[in-house]
């Protein structure tokens, strides 16, 4: 291959994701409120739930789900943590993520059931923890 067409292979490909990329990215997601993607390739899942994590809370400062999907809430924060609007909100993001990628795994390889799990059962006072791993 000589260099004539090497040129024409990277041409192509720059207009590729400059055309392509962003009209498919505009036609399908919503950013502001991601929970409308639905039916999408694995990749746009995974970047509707990136905006599905870009929803903040003033009740979580300290405890932002991220894609780590590790929230180490400590045993003294456990109670703010679940009473002070945290917890919902986390699995409020939750929600949106298993609206836009169901099968999502989070960096620590948990996926949105677990933490679903941790978090419930961290603050359901008849188990008595109140910490959510
Ligand atoms: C995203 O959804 C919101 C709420 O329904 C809507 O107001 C907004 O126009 C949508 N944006 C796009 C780009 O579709
Ligand atoms: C979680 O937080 C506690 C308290 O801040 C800290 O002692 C512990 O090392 C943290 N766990 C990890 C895995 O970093
Ligand atoms: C953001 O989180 C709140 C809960 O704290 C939820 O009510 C709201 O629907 C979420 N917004 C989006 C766009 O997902
Ligand atoms: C968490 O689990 C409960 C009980 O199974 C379920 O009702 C809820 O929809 C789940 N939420 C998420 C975000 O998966």
């Amino acid at each position: 291959m000589g260099w004539k067409s090497l040129d024409a292979m990277a041409t192509f490909l720059g207009l590729f994701l400059l055309v392509f990329l962003p009209l498919g990215q505009a036609k399908t997601e919503n950013k502001t409120c991601p929970y409308r993607n639905q039916n999408l390739s694995p990749i746009e899942g995974w970047r509707s739930a990136e905006y599905c994590m870009q929803n903040k809370s003033d009740s979580c400062k300290k405890y932002i789900l991220i894609n780590t999907g590790w929230l180490n809430v400590t045993k003294e924060d456990g109670p703010s943590f679940c009473s002070g609007g945290c917890s919902d909100h986390t699995l409020a993001v939750l929600d949106c993520i298993k609206h836009v990628k169901r099968d999502y795994k989070f960096v620590n390889r948990a996926n949105v059931q677990d933490l679903n799990d941790t978090i419930r059962n961290g603050c359901d006072p008849t188990q008595g923890m109140h910490k959510a791993r």
